[in-house]
């Protein structure tokens, strides 16, 4: 008689986590979310204070966003991006309105962020007929090998060699600035002064594109001090360097306008766009390209393409997203949302010496954890190293009904747009129990 099988209990999910060992750790089930929360098995509610991955602006299940999915499923799943698509059009034509050229624009569709960076790159690779590209060191642009390369952080190790042509820099970072400056405007100069000194020494005639996050991410919530967006622009112009602005965090009303682009005054070339397009309800992403760099691809063939661009589910989910966002003033909103969001959170640096620094812009906002506040020591090691004092963090505020996200030593404030006031009030009374509860000097 054949044996039964032994019945497998899985206590470990089987789920590879990204960017992490995938040791056991007792995470909830989530299975459900409305407004700015979420909920487990056990229909526990936490605050989403990071909106996810600073992506889901509009809150969970939107009735109006649900149903727009809903719709279109009836009606067509898929229409080969080769072929023209009602949602499509209407997505593409919201977006040329939002955008920040009077010239208009053109969206290429892609599935998320990375994959527009990848095809940003291309397209300026094929227009200007240069090779090489600028990012920034602190900056994450995606995981894959093309995006994983752009990226300046350690999450593109594991990517290396990774794709040729990627020439890094030091962006501003006035907390802890790479040149050696403690104002603003001298780290402006310094920050501009050194880009120069990189284009001379790579050949700025051979630089396709300069790719930037307007305001940096997962990598600190750097806001860049006054006049840096603005050289950038100067110089890439002078140099005639495609300017992209990733905004894959920034888009959509993070940081109070469409774009971070209209909120600093500074144009770039073409926006990188994905999580907030949709709320993240669905995978999407593209990238939205001025009209008179479109124009090149009228007579050139556009060498770019995926099966699942501009897939119809995910643009009709991503038009009623943003209609919705338009309707209930949310684009704007994060100008409100900053003052709550800093009156509530910076307080809690009188009261524990481990927060170095409160910072952020709209409803993007970075807390900065020290060792030590003088030397601004940071926390943990920025680069490749074990993250127990931050992992204990969240893990504190998760048992306390907070679901944030934190890399290296900052846990990003990046809430719905929707969030109110007391639900804000309530997020820093948690982080401030937590930090009371957690001794994060011992890894
Ligand atoms: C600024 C920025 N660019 C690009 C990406 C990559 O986007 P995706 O994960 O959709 O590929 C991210 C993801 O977090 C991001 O923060």
């Amino acid at each position: 008689m054949i044996p039964e099988p032994a019945r497998t209990v899985h206590t470990v999910s089987r789920v590879l986590k990204p960017w992490a060992k995938q040791h056991r750790s007792a995470s909830p089930l989530f299975v459900r979310g409305e407004g700015c929360q979420l909920f487990d098995d056990e229909g526990r509610s936490y605050l989403d204070l990071s909106a996810g991955l600073v992506a889901v602006n509009l809150g969970h299940a939107h009735p109006r966003v649900v149903e727009a999915m809903r719709e279109q499923a009836e009606r067509v799943c898929f229409v080969s991006p080769a072929l023209r698509n009602d949602a499509r059009e209407r997505l593409a034509e919201r977006l040329a309105r939002l955008a920040p050229w009077p010239e208009g624009a053109r969206t290429f569709f892609t599935t998320g962020g990375g994959e527009a960076n990848e095809d940003a790159v291309k397209m300026a690779r094929m227009i200007t007929g240069r090779h090489k590209v600028l990012t920034a060191y602190r900056s994450f642009h995606g995981s894959a090998p093309g995006a994983g390369t752009l990226t300046g952080e350690d999450r593109r190790w594991a990517n290396e060699p990774g794709m040729p042509g990627v020439v890094r820099f030091f962006a501003p970072y006035p907390y802890r600035s790479p040149f050696g400056v403690r104002d603003a405007e001298a780290e402006t100069r310094a920050a501009l002064a050194h880009l120069e000194l990189v284009l001379e020494h790579e050949g700025a005639a051979r630089v396709a594109a300069l790719v930037l996050e307007p305001v940096v991410g997962t990598n600190g919530v750097i806001v860049y001090p006054p006049g840096y967006l603005e050289g950038v622009r100067a110089i890439t112009e002078r140099h005639g360097i495609v300017l992209v602005f990733d905004e894959v965090m920034t888009g959509f009303g993070r940081v109070g306008a469409a774009f971070a682009a209209q909120r600093f005054g500074v144009t770039p070339d073409m926006i990188t766009m994905a999580k907030g397009i949709a709320s993240a309800y669905v995978p999407l992403g593209g990238v939205l390209v001025r009209e008179s760099l479109a124009r090149h691809f009228d007579d050139v063939p556009l060498m770019c393409g995926h099966t699942y661009a501009g897939h119809p589910l995910a643009v009709a989910v991503a038009d009623a997203a943003l209609a919705a966002m338009e309707q209930e003033g949310l684009l704007e909103r994060a100008r409100e949302l900053d003052g709550w969001l800093r009156a509530a959170f910076a307080p809690l640096a009188a009261r524990h010496e481990v927060i170095g620094d409160v910072r952020g812009l709209g409803a993007f906002f970075g807390i900065e954890f020290v060792r030590d506040r003088a030397t601004r020591e940071p926390l943990v090691a920025w680069y490749g190293g074990v993250n127990t004092p931050m992992e204990r963090l969240i893990a504190a505020l998760r048992e306390r009904g907070v679901v944030a996200f934190g890399r290296y030593n900052v846990v990003l404030v990046t809430p719905p747009l929707v969030i109110e006031r007391d639900a804000i009030a309530h997020a820093a009374a948690v982080l401030d129990e937590a930090l009371a509860a957690t001794d994060l000097l011992t890894t």
